[in-house]
């Protein structure tokens, strides 16, 4: 399928806003975010022409580096992560403009030179981001505030944050937190990251669901049988277990990606594509949830389980206890598959099931919305088994596309039938490279645009469907989890979780 254009002479000539005069303030400038995201993604948008004419980054962590030293940090970057070789202009261009200061966190006086630094490069609205540790988040919001530096001073000189994941580690700290935020800075002033949102097709879905007549009328419990929502890794905990040893798959992906992703599914459509009216209908949807821990039930709506040593794309790789500075006797998760319940008038009876996992057979990230069987079978003398009901995929990445199943007849003198695909592809449709989520998403941040981040009360409601299930798991400990093999698609438990309900996890 390929992209037709409705008048090829107005292509090229779309106005693409730019964004006002703006200094990028990174907090941990040193760290592998701003160097493996951050950077690359400043040099792709200003290769795109995105960035404004007068825009400069300050880069601030506790070593004091210099300028020099940082505009080395940011050339190595592009080197490792933007396969940028040799002297590149863009670059050069971008370098002259990045700054650096060192100072702690803690000392009131750094974000006093902060602000004068500010003051003499005066490049107009400042957009802080906190790519640093969250146990200092608060110290940074709160020194900002006191400092007078998150209050705007004229529609020029704006003030904004970006807030990266995660946001909190339960429903308690997620409050405390977004407490803090709100005591120094407006809602609207806030950016709370989360990736997921800025990958062209999350955004997509938006598109594909409100911006055709076609799926809409299907798209509810009278047409759809059930939503598979799956996120599976090749990689397992590499050199992240100081944190993911206290994070686990359900904190790492369900509470953040994966819940917007259910939301975006499940949304009822928006008057109007504006931040706020978005992200009510999201809010809406998972409003509608209801609790993962539920004890009349008796059979658990949540499965997790730990990798064991196995194969991974041709290489052995050890189980997840005996990955570097992992508890030898961890019960951290690394996958978890869940069944959720939307109890409103368009998904009443309509089970979402969510899975991810890291070291999985493959990297593939796909929501697959399952379709009822027709009402009839009339062609069921004539095919062994049942039809396959419809099914519409939506692959968010790698091969980023939305496929659609359905029957047809196989070509013959007989009446038979088979399942077939329809594939729309992203890079066969459009060519061109996909922006990756952090351009998208710190452009929008710079215009002021926060429809795709996540608000505070939707990463409340979020926690506080996730947090009974760790407060059920702390007061009942095991000894062990589940295993599944590495590059196996989970534990026989997840497997019952689909089976008790007749229905199967799709072969991916
Ligand atoms: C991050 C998680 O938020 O998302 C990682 O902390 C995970 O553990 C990553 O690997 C997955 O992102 P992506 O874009 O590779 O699907």
């Amino acid at each position: 399928m390929r992209y037709v254009s409705a008048n090829p002479l107005q292509d090229g000539l779309r106005l693409e806003p730019t964004p006002g005069p703006t200094t990028l303030v990174i907090f941990g400038a040193s760290g592998d975010l701003t160097r493996r995201k951050l950077l690359p993604a400043i040099y792709r948008l200003s290769r795109g022409q995105r960035l404004p004419a007068r825009f400069s980054v300050m880069g601030v962590a506790r070593e004091d580096i210099g300028d020099a030293a940082f505009r080395d940090v940011f050339r190595k970057s592009l080197e490792e992560f933007a396969g940028v070789k040799g002297d590149d202009p863009v670059a050069r261009s971008v370098a002259t403009r990045m700054h650096y200061m060192g100072g702690d966190f803690k000392n009131p006086e750094t974000f006093q030179r902060l602000k004068s630094r500010l003051e003499e490069i005066d490049t107009g609205g400042a957009l802080f981001y906190l790519a640093i540790p969250p146990s200092a988040y608060a110290t940074v919001i709160e020194q900002l505030g006191a400092a007078g530096l998150s209050k705007g001073t004229s529609a020029e000189h704006w003030r904004r944050i970006i807030v990266e994941k995660p946001f909190g580690t339960d429903l308690a700290t997620a409050q405390e937190l977004n407490r803090i935020v709100h005591e120094h800075f407006e809602e609207e002033q806030v950016f709370r990251i989360d990736h997921y949102l800025g990958k062209e097709t999350v955004q997509n879905l938006l598109v594909f669901r409100f911006a055709n007549g076609m799926f809409e009328p299907i798209w509810n419990r009278r047409y759809i049988d059930h939503v598979q929502i799956t996120a599976a890794e090749t990689v397992g905990v590499e050199r992240r277990a100081s944190y993911y040893e206290g994070a686990g798959g359900l904190r790492d992906m369900v509470q953040n990606h994966l819940m917007q992703l259910l939301a975006l599914v499940a949304m009822e459509p928006p008057i109007t594509f504006s931040a706020e009216n978005v992200r009510d209908r999201k809010l809406d949807a998972l409003l509608a949830a209801q609790p993962l821990v539920d004890d009349r039930e008796g059979t658990p709506n949540v499965v997790r389980a730990q990798y064991g040593a196995g194969w991974v794309a041709g290489g052995e790789v050890p189980g997840y206890r005996a990955e570097p500075a992992v508890n030898p006797a961890s019960t951290t998760e690394t996958f978890i598959a869940l069944r959720m319940q939307l109890d409103s008038w368009r998904w009443a009876g309509v089970p979402f099931y969510l899975r991810t996992g890291k070291r999985m057979p493959k990297r593939t990230t796909e929501i697959a919305i399952q379709l009822r069987r027709p009402p009839l079978e009339i062609f069921k003398r004539l095919t062994p088994t049942s039809v396959a009901p419809n099914l519409l995929i939506i692959n968010v990445q790698p091969d980023e596309g939305i496929s659609v199943r359905f029957e047809a007849k196989l070509p013959g003198t007989r009446m038979q039938l088979a399942p077939v695909m329809m594939n729309f592809r992203y890079g066969a449709a459009f060519g061109g490279p996909v922006p990756e989520a952090y351009e998208t998403l710190l452009l929008d941040a710079m215009l002021g645009d926060p429809t795709l981040f996540a608000r505070h009360d939707f990463v409340e409601l979020s926690w506080s469907l996730i947090t009974p299930v760790h407060e059920k798991w702390r007061s009942e400990p095991v000894a062990d989890l589940p295993l599944y093999e590495a590059g196996e698609w989970g534990p026989p438990e997840a497997d019952a979780l689909m089976a008790r309900d007749n229905r199967r996890w799709r072969t991916l």
